[in-house]
C-alpha cells in the first residue's frame, strides 16, 4: 500500500474524480462539461481502450474504473496529452462502484475487457463475472443499455456464456467490434501471442 500510495504522488491526476472523505458518491452530472449518455470501462487499466473510444464518440461521456492508481496515474498523462473532456476515471472497485457510485440505470453502456481470466479451479470465485455481477450490471444500466464482454481466455468465456444464457433480464445483443485503435492495452499483447479474442455483447431488456 505504502508503494501504490508513493506512486500515485507522482502523477498529477487531472483525470481522476476525487472521492467524499465520507464516501458520498460522486456528481456524474457535474463531472463533464456536457450532459452525455455515460458509459463505462470497468477495469480500465492504462486506457488505450477509452482513450480511443471518447475520441471517436464525443457524443458520449466516459468513465474508467480500475483499482490501480498506477494504472489510472498512466491513463491520466494519455488522457491530458489528448485534451480530451469526456473521459474522468475512477479510482476503486468495480463491484463497490457499481453497488454505491452509479445511480440506478445512469450507464447507457459497460465493458469489461479482458478482466483477470484467474484460470485455477480454485480462484474462479476471484473472477469478475459472476451472477452476483450481473446484479449490479442490472442495477447501474439504463433499460435498452449495452454490456460489452471480451476475453482471451476460453474457459472464462464459457462461464461467461452459461451465466449470461441463465439470466433472462438480459438479451444477446451484437458484439462489440472496436476499431484497430479502440484495441486495450491487454489485447495489444495478446495479439502479439496470438491468441483469440471472444467476445459477447448483452443487452438490458
Ligand atoms: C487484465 S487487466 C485488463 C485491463 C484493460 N481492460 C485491458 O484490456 O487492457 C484487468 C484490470 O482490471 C483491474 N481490476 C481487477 N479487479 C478489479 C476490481 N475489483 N475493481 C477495479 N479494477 C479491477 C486491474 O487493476 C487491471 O487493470
Amino acid at each position: 500500500m505504502a508503494r501504490e500510495r508513493g506512486r500515485r504522488r507522482n502523477f498529477p491526476n487531472r483525470y481522476v474524480v476525487p472521492l467524499h472523505p465520507d464516501g458520498a458518491p460522486p456528481d456524474f452530472r457535474s463531472l463533464f462539461p456536457n450532459p452525455a449518455p455515460l458509459e463505462a470501462d470497468l477495469g480500465c487499466g492504462r486506457g488505450r481502450f477509452l482513450l480511443a473510444r471518447a475520441a471517436l464518440a464525443p457524443g458520449s461521456n466516459f468513465i474508467g474504473v480500475d483499482l490501480l492508481s498506477r494504472r489510472l496515474g498512466k491513463f491520466d498523462l494519455r488522457a491530458a496529452a489528448r485534451g480530451l473532456t469526456n473521459i474522468r476515471l475512477l479510482q476503486g472497485d468495480v463491484r463497490y462502484a457499481l453497488e454505491h457510485f452509479f445511480p440506478p440505470a445512469s450507464l447507457s453502456v459497460a465493458y469489461l475487457l479482458f478482466p483477470d481470466p484467474w484460470p485455477k479451479h480454485r480462484h474462479h470465485a476471484r473472477r469478475m463475472l459472476q451472477p452476483s455481477f450481473m446484479d449490479l450490471l442490472h442495477r447501474a444500466l439504463a433499460a435498452g443499455g449495452l454490456f460489452h464482454f471480451a476475453t482471451d481466455h476460453q474457459d472464462y468465456f464459457d462461464a461467461a456464456l452459461k451465466i449470461f444464457a441463465r439470466d433472462p433480464r438480459f438479451e444477446p445483443a451484437p458484439p462489440f467490434e472496436p476499431a484497430p485503435e479502440e484495441r486495450t492495452d491487454f489485447e495489444m499483447l495478446f495479439l502479439g501471442l496470438d491468441r483469440t479474442t471472444r467476445r459477447a455483447s448483452l443487452r438490458k431488456r
